[in-house]
């Protein structure tokens, strides 16, 4: 089986091309560090031919409302139109638990646009929305922080390690397309508050949490516990926060 992996470079991307490449498929890693660029069109042709499955888990340099949703229209508009030509027989791609949920958002809506695109398309193809990654923590801490306090809601969570994610990923791309939406969490569903502290104390960062449950999620909308977590019957992973925060400390 040959898979092309757009965002190849990236923390799922990397992660998944390690698993397939040890599972003894073929994979093509496709970037722009590799002269392969999904929103210009440059080198998609070519990287494709004789492959079997895309993979797309590329994310957008700016995060700014415009930016991101022309980001994830060209680079979706694209792939599609190339995934098409070169007959893919199952085309994946990576989004975020609770999408429909958080259109206060300018990523969110640029997201759900790239999943209605592909539902729109005739390719075969499975989306999968993960759950916050683990390695996202810091990055929700710093959008809270304000001097030496991190204002959080205690909604739940059920965050996944991104090793878990790039499993799961690896596992849809032996199997048929769904041709549908799946879901995959970590093992546990922590208060927002509470894995922040956690990440936090165990990088020896003296922040403070405040639990304020009408503090909003990056500015965007109160949330609470149904928010971010998946519904029935989503892929767990293995690797569990603490265990995973342990390896992050021994790894720095
Ligand atoms: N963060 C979370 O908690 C979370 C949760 C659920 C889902 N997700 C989803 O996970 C996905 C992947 O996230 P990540 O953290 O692995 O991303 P990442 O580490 O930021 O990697 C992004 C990748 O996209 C590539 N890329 C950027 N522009 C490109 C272009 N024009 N053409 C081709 N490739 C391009 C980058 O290539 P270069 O290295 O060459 O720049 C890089 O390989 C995102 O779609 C995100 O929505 C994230």
């Amino acid at each position: 089986m040959k898979t092309v992996i757009f965002g190849g470079s990236g923390l799922i991307g990397s992660k998944l091309i390690k698993i397939l490449n040890g599972q003894g498929h073929e994979t093509v890693s496709a970037s722009p560090s590799q002269g392969i660029n999904a929103v210009t069109g440059e080198g998609l042709d070519n990287a494709l031919i004789g492959a079997d499955v895309v993979i797309d888990v590329m994310n957008s340099p700016s995060f700014e409302d415009i930016a991101v949703l022309s980001f994830f229209e060209s680079s979706t508009n694209n792939l599609i139109a190339a995934a098409t030509k070169a007959n893919i027989k199952h085309y994946i791609a990576l989004s975020v638990v609770g999408t429909e949920r958080l259109q206060a958002g300018g990523y969110f809506k640029a997201k759900l646009l790239q999943e209605n695109l592909i539902k729109a398309s005739k390719l075969p193809y499975t989306i999968l929305r993960a759950t916050q990654f683990y390695e996202f923590m810091m990055g929700i801490a710093q959008a809270s922080t304000d001097g030496e306090t991190v204002r959080l809601s205690s909604a739940t969570l059920q965050p996944v390690a991104a090793a878990d994610v790039s499993k799961a990923l690896a596992d849809i791309a032996i199997e048929n397309p769904k041709n549908d939406i799946v879901e995959v969490a970590g093992p546990e569903k922590i208060g927002l508050d509470k894995l922040i502290q956690k990440v936090l104390d165990t990088h020896s960062d003296k922040r403070k949490v405040i639990t304020d449950d009408n503090a909003p999620y990056f500015g965007m909308l109160v949330i609470d516990d149904a928010s971010l977590t998946p519904g029935l019957n989503p892929r767990i992973g293995q690797i569990r926060y603490a265990d995973w925060l342990q390896q992050s400390v021994s790894l720095a």
